[in-house]
């Protein structure tokens, strides 16, 4: 299950920020300020994941369209970006972040007036862009962020309802 992230939760985003394979995948940014990102505004909602009421991981959904920092640049209306990662290093691999996605698909799609999620890994993430596209993304092609090299891959909402919203294969 999905829950909002609370001021309770800090600590423990903050451990995760340090986890080797969270560094590797650009995911985590040391100097983030995780008290004053949470509830920061309805344009972004930062989620844990919960497995038996442990957290596992995060997910974040952001309108790009309305983010104040304005990350995405001028997008239009309808789109939502994700970004997610597992906490743990013996988390990962045992279908945690498919399931988290799924999730995160309905609820983004919950809304009629979304018709588009991006996501943007890092090129060198190779595994994560593997995972991507099993469940569905199609590359859009590369693009810096800051000083990151990343690829770009969207979801449609025709794309997902077509996989009839199962996990993928
Ligand atoms: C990407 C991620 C969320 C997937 O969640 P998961 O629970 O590990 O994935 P699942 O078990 O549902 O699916 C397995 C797939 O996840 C991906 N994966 C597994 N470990 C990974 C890792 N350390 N880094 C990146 N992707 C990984 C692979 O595509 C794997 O498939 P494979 O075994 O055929 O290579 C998770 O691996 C993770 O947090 N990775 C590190 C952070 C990251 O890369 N986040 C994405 C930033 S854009």
């Amino acid at each position: 299950m999905l829950r909002d992230a609370t001021p309770d939760d800090v600590a423990m985003l903050q451990y995760w920020d340090t986890q080797p394979h969270v560094i590797e995948s650009g995911a985590a940014d040391a100097s983030r300020d995780w008290a004053q990102e949470i509830g920061r505004g309805s344009w972004h909602d930062i989620l844990i994941a919960e497995c038996g009421g442990r957290p596992i991981g995060v997910l974040e959904i952001l309108d790009p369209a309305r983010d104040e920092d304005r990350y995405w640049g001028d997008v239009e209306p309808g789109v939502r970006a994700i970004d997610i990662w597992i906490g743990e290093a013996g988390d990962l691999g045992n279908g945690h972040g498919t399931q988290m996605m799924q999730l995160a698909f309905e609820r983004c799609f919950a809304d009629v007036g979304v018709h588009t999620i991006l996501i943007d890994p890092l090129v060198s993430n190779t595994r994560a862009r593997r995972f991507y596209q099993r469940l569905g993304f199609r590359e859009v092609g590369p693009r810096r962020f800051g000083h990151d090299d990343c690829v770009v891959y969207r979801l449609g909402r025709e794309e997902w309802s077509l996989r009839g919203q199962r996990p993928p294969p």
